[in-house]
């Protein structure tokens, strides 16, 4: 795919082990900000890994994302969080009300929110330009559901420029792929290519028992974590169904969402 190059998946997730104990060194853990949810997966998520944010609408998919940014400004890193949904105005406002303070972070340069206008063709270009341009440690695209149910735009006349994900040579090769897994791999290497950290989330209808809308998601990435409330029992659970690299459980954990976002029970 044009513009995008695969390097070798993740040679910093992977680590490497001690010769004389056998133990993994190497993998370092970044902090997703959820209380209690980094001692599940040894600590943090790996440093360069892609974490699938999975459930229904309501279950708290943007507000982890909010505290895996947090985190990061605290810690200094540089934000990036692509949203496809709301004007970021309206969601900087719902971060504020959970006690996110994002202003100075975005007053400094450090944050910076984009919304993804999936009705432009141009918006892969909008993608690509920030997530490879910015040299962000974290990257938040909430939600990849729209972007992975977008047609595959290609320019008939010329086909060098604008979005270009594929060409008729990529077609020969990979007749019978569907734009879905198009779209998931070119945003998945895209994050690799550029080094950060990220959280992508995908939209499940309510009820369902897969693990993303397009089914395909849940394979790409490093992680899957999944959110989900049983509205009899007024309970939500975080399940971590897929973590690389790292011993988990997969039983789901009671978590609250309160004033100050998500916490584990
Ligand atoms: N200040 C708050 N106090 C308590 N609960 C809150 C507060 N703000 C939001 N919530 C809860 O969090 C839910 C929204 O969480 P969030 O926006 O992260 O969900 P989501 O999974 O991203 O949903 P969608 O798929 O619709 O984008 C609300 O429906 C509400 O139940
Ligand atoms: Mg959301």
């Amino acid at each position: 795919m044009k513009g995008v190059y695969r390097y070798e998946r993740n040679a910093a997730l992977r680590g490497t082990r001690d010769m004389n104990t056998d133990k993994k060194i190497g993998i370092t853990r970044i902090k997703t900000g959820v209380k209690g949810l980094d001692d599940l997966i040894e600590g943090g998520v790996p440093q360069e890994s892609i974490t699938l944010i999975t459930g229904p609408p309501g279950s708290g998919k943007t507000i982890l994302c909010f505290h895996f940014i947090s985190k990061g400004l605290e810690s200094g890193e540089k934000c990036l969080f692509l949203t496809m949904d709301k004007k970021a105005e309206k969601l900087i406002i719902q971060a504020e009300e959970l006690g996110f303070n994002f202003q100075s972070s975005l007053e400094k340069g450090a944050l910076k929110f984009v919304f993804l206008d999936i009705n432009k063709k141009l918006v892969y270009d909008v993608i690509t330009k920030e997530i490879l341009s910015g040299e962000y440690d974290r990257v938040v695209l909430d939600s990849i559901t729209p972007l992975s149910e977008m047609p595959i735009y290609v320019e008939k006349n010329d086909l060098t420029s604008t979005v270009n994900l594929i060409t008729p040579d990529d077609f020969s090769s990979d007749a019978g792929i569907t734009p879905s897994r198009l779209h998931l791999h070119y945003v998945i290497n895209l994050l690799d290519t550029a080094h950060c950290t990220s959280m992508i989330t995908s939209e499940l209808p309510f009820g369902s028992f897969q693990l993303s809308r397009d089914g395909i998601s849940e394979f790409l990435a490093d992680g899957v974590i999944l959110l989900n409330f049983d509205p009899t029992m007024d309970r939500r659970k975080l399940s971590v169904m897929k973590m690389r690299n790292t011993q988990h459980t997969l039983k789901p954990r009671e978590i609250k969402i309160g004033r100050d976002g998500i916490t584990l029970v």
